[in-house]
């Protein structure tokens, strides 16, 4: 990873294992953490895993941090993101919580993603989903 990594995103990062520590995942062991910052909101919003005895009712850490965002601020744009889970290569975000994400505006932004000693890599948004489901992009055939 470069070595120009901004002040900012080092500190979503510590926030985010932070996050990852209170995970709560008794079942596949693999904890996340997640930090996403929003435009216009000064603090980091934290996510971790949470699931579940009926498993399809586990959360992803991602979008623990956007549920709760909305129900604190009302839905805001995304400023960046940063994913921590205990893995050697990235572990991008799942295909649902990037559908989620793409709720959060047509805009693009970075995700970055760290294991526990250190931030991996960073993609943007677009080159993890570059085309979506969206219901408002068009309408019914006529
Ligand atoms: N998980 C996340 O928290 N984020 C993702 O983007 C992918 C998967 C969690 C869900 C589950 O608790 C565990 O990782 C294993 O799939």
């Amino acid at each position: 990873m470069s070595p120009t990594i901004p002040e900012s995103i080092t500190e979503a990062y510590k926030f985010a294992l932070v996050a990852q520590g209170k995970a709560h995942a008794p079942y596949s062991h693999f904890l996340v953490g997640c930090a996403i910052k929003f435009k216009g909101v000064d603090e980091l919003i934290p996510g971790c895993n949470v699931e579940n005895a009926s498993y399809g009712a586990t959360i992803c850490a991602e979008r623990n941090a956007l549920i709760q965002s909305v129900a604190r601020f009302g839905k805001k744009e995304i400023e960046y993101v940063v994913v921590v889970a205990k893995t050697t290569k990235p572990t991008p975000p799942c295909a649902l919580c990037l559908q989620v994400f793409n709720e959060f505006g047509p805009h693009d932004f970075p995700i970055w993603i760290g294991n526990s000693s250190k931030l991996l890599k960073k993609y943007m948004f677009r080159e993890l989903l570059p085309i979506s489901f969206d219901t408002l992009d068009d309408k019914e055939e006529t």
